[in-house]
């Protein structure tokens, strides 16, 4: 489905906010869900590449418009992404998608509060999730905290802190480096705060970042007893439950991570590596 390209903007250094109108037809996304971008028209790079849903506008009376509009926050890491970072206005770039699960945000409504927990560009598809969870309890007159916990490897790494405050969200910063924030990793803030919150009620934790964190989430969650949702990401190829380029082993066996995830239970995934 080819989106129209509304914007795609420099937020600082190698972080852009791509900004995109779908088709009417175009399926609401569920937070975690993501897009199979393909960069280019040519056979290189062949294959497209993943980019989570970061938020979503959808058509209202008070929107004006009945299209709605994607937006995707994205670093430059390599070809894909920076061929991707030279993409102007009134062109247009191939999506497949709404791809994957997305959060189970039922069990992280019901939860007394939600630690939202992000590394680096884990951040995208964490602000789509704080922003559903927000609305969602506004809607039924609810007010459900929520920590975010942002870490990344210095202060030029962290974004969207700003936006994750305007939502209402309690937000707090980790820098390895400590040139922002917590010095340390966003894990052993997490585990502070799980310290001092020991008399509340217990909290969900939904996160998302590279591996090592991830896996990091899961061992907290289970030594605390906590529910936690993950969101992982693996090289891909079809995007779609066919190739099997994107498995990984979890308590119920090989599990893709395009189709069966990106989000998993902490609980169910084998952290080898
Ligand atoms: C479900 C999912 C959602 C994602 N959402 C986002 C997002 O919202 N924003 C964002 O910036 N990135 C996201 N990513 C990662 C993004 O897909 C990769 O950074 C991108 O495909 C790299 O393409 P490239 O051609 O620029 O880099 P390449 O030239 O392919 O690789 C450059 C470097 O990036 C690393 N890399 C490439 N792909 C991945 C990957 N899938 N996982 C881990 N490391 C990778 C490689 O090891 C290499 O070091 C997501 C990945 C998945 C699986
Ligand atoms: S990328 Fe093909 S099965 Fe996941």
């Amino acid at each position: 489905m080819k989106l129209d390209i509304l914007s795609n903007t420099f937020l600082r250094d190698k972080y852009l906010l791509l900004e995109l109108r779908a088709p009417e037809e175009f399926v609401k996304p569920q937070p975690g869900q993501f897009l199979h971008l393909r960069i280019e028209d040519s056979s290189d790079p062949l294959l497209r590449r993943p980019l989570s849903v970061h938020d979503a506008v959808w058509p209202s009376s008070k929107t004006g418009s009945r299209k709605p509009v994607i937006r995707v926050l994205y670093e430059v890491v390599g070809k894909g992404t920076s061929l991707l970072s030279e993409k102007r206005p009134l062109t247009q770039v191939d999506a497949l998608g709404p791809l994957g699960n997305g959060f189970d945000l039922g069990k992280i409504l019901r939860a007394g509060q939600v630690y939202i927990v992000a590394g680096g560009m884990g951040v995208a598809p964490l602000f789509f999730l704080a922003k559903t969870i927000c609305e969602s309890q506004k809607a039924k007159g609810k007010r459900q905290k929520i920590v975010v916990l942002i870490g990344g490897r210095n202060k030029d790494h962290i974004v969207r802190e700003k936006e994750f405050k305007d939502l209402g969200c309690e937000v707090h910063v980790a820098t390895e480096d400590g040139s922002k924030g917590f010095k340390g990793r966003v894990t052993e803030l997490l585990n502070s705060f799980l310290l001092k919150a020991a008399d509340s009620r217990p909290p969900t934790l939904c996160a998302c970042g590279p591996k090592l964190m991830l896996a990091a989430v899961a061992g907290i969650a289970q030594q605390k007893g906590l529910a936690a949702q993950v969101s992982l990401e693996e090289f891909m190829g079809c995007g779609l439950g066919a190739c099997l380029g994107c498995v990984i082993l979890t308590t119920r066996g090989y599990r893709r991570i395009c189709h069966d995830g990106p989000v998993f239970d902490a609980s169910e995934v084998i952290w080898t590596e």
